[in-house]
């Protein structure tokens, strides 16, 4: 829970991490002077809201001197070094070249940036935060790494062609708070709306990739992964979630569980890990922001009205068959029961319990396919060093027998959700 990187400055926020320990909200270091180094490490926290390193960071890089690569529906992008560097990073920016990179998507030349760099999101953010974060990053060493060339196929080649899109999906414009209502909410609206830009992946895109505004946060497909409706619709949201429950998850990458009941509470917010692109998340940005940061989210979240438009989630699962539900047992049995127990019940904190699991009961198997497929990483925020991972399946187990697997867990304990195809999973295999 304490920054990573900045020894120095580990005293004062793993200070509160502690005191959250304690269950006592911290505040968020807002007057950078009052803390040692006090503007960078307030740029640090800043940056870590906004998760830049994720993005920012190739597999085997060094931090934020870019290069990962993202794959768009358009072609691939390579993202920049923005390390201090003059020739290769950002260190030639002015603090309005980075405000209006940032702020208004268009680059120091007067060209407009992809949308692969969320400032639709990143637009709502003050000036002051932005340019404490600009002061973090010109304090890091200059990295020489020079991306691979951006490969978008004709005609999203043309960067001139990003005026247009900015012309019509583009809601230029900082955060307006709303004195209606509390400190609290909007705190979390600024931090979700804008540095946490929780809607690229929670939020349905058009044709064109610009997120949907009416269907804000009711979920979405990314990479493959299904990232779950959040507004507080009962059924498909989070409507069975307390305000602390999601602040845990938010820290600490897993729901807690009522360890005692032996039967699911079907009122209840059921335990579940933190997976794929959300375990990143968790790992690198709010698994180190203080709790009441969190809190301030997880309020404005619980408060985003009920919304399943596109979502309707079937009464109830079509019957296995007798053959194909034995055929699912053995497979649990063998594979699966030995950590996640023999009634799915799950071993907190190590082991989700799979019974009233969103991840299982979604709609949508994605996540339950992906999981299988490729494993967990077990240790999303080093909260806990748990040291135990979800092995993956892919090559154990044939597309035929995870869609069994998948439907038994999906028709089990209570569970209950539709069956999975051997087409759906061959489908996310790749
Ligand atoms: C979801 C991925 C993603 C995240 C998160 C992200 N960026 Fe980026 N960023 C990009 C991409 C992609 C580009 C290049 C866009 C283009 O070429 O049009 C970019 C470009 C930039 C540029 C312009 C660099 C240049 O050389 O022109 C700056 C500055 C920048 N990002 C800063 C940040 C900061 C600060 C954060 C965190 C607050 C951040 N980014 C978070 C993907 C991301
Ligand atoms: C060696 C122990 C182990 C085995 C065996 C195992 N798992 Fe897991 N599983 C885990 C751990 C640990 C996690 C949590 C990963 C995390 O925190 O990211 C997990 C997570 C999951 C999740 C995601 C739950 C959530 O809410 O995020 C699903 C679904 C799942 N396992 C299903 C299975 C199935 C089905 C099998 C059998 C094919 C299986 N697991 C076998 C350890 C195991
Ligand atoms: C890079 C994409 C991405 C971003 C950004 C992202 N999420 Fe997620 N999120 C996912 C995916 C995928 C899942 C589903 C996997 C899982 O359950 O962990 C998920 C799951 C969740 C869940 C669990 C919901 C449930 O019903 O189980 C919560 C809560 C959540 N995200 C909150 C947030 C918040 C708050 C933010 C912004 C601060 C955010 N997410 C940003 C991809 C993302």
């Amino acid at each position: 829970m304490c920054f990573r990187s900045l020894t120095l400055t580990t005293s004062l926020l793993c200070a509160s991490a502690l005191v959250v320990a304690g269950d006592e909200l911290v505040d968020t270091p807002s007057d950078p002077s009052e803390l040692p180094q006090g503007r960078l490490v307030y740029g640090e926290y800043m940056a870590t809201a906004g998760d830049c390193i994720a993005c920012h960071t190739r597999p085997g890089g060094k931090p934020f001197e870019g290069g990962l690569r993202i794959d768009t529906p358009f072609g691939t992008l390579y993202t920049p070094n923005i390390t201090p560097s003059k020739d290769d990073g950002i260190g030639a920016f002015s603090d309005q070249d980075f405000l209006h990179a940032l702020q208004d998507g268009i680059s120091p030349s007067g060209l407009p940036y992809y949308p692969a760099l969320p400032y639709p999101f990143y637009t709502k953010v003050e000036d002051e935060d932005l340019l404490a974060i600009k002061d973090y990053l010109m304090s890091l060493e200059p990295s020489s790494y020079q991306p691979p060339k951006n490969d978008l196929r004709w005609p999203f080649s043309v960067r001139d062609l990003m005026f247009g899109w900015q012309e019509v999906y583009f809601d230029k414009g900082r955060f307006a708070s709303d004195p209606s209502r509390g400190e609290e909410w909007n705190r979390g609206a600024y931090l979700v709306e804008g540095l946490g830009h929780c809607g690229s992946c929670h939020t349905p895109r058009n044709m064109a990739g610009a997120t949907e505004p009416s269907q804000a946060m009711t979920g979405a497909i990314i990479d493959g992964w299904y990232a779950p409706n959040l507004t507080s619709d009962l059924g498909e949201g989070l409507g069975r979630w307390t305000v602390d429950e999601l602040a845990v998850f938010l820290q600490t990458g897993m729901a807690p569980a009522d360890l005692d009941s032996s039967e699911p509470d079907a009122g209840a917010a059921p335990a579940t890990a933190a997976l794929g692109p959300m375990a990143e998340v968790a790992h690198d940005s709010l698994s180190k922001l203080a709790l009441s940061d969190l809190r301030a989210i997880a309020v404005y979240l619980k408060d985003l009205p009920p919304n399943t438009e596109l979502n309707h989630r079937p009464k109830r699962p079509e019957v296995l068959t007798e053959a194909a539900y034995e055929q699912g047992r053995e497979l649990y049995v063998k594979n699966c029961s030995a950590c996640h127990q023999d009634h799915g019940q799950g071993l907190q904190p190590y082991f989700p319990a799979l019974r009233g699991n969103p991840v299982v009961n979604d709609e949508r198997p994605n996540d339950l396919i992906k999981t299988l497929l490729l494993g967990a990483p077990s240790d999303p925020s080093e909260a806990f060093s748990r040291h135990v991972v979800m092995p993956s399946f892919g090559s154990v187990l044939t597309d035929e027998q995870i869609a069994i697997l998948a439907s038994y867990l999906r028709a089990n304990w209570g569970n209950d959700a539709p069956p999975v195809t051997a087409h759906a999973v061959e489908a996310l295999r790749q």
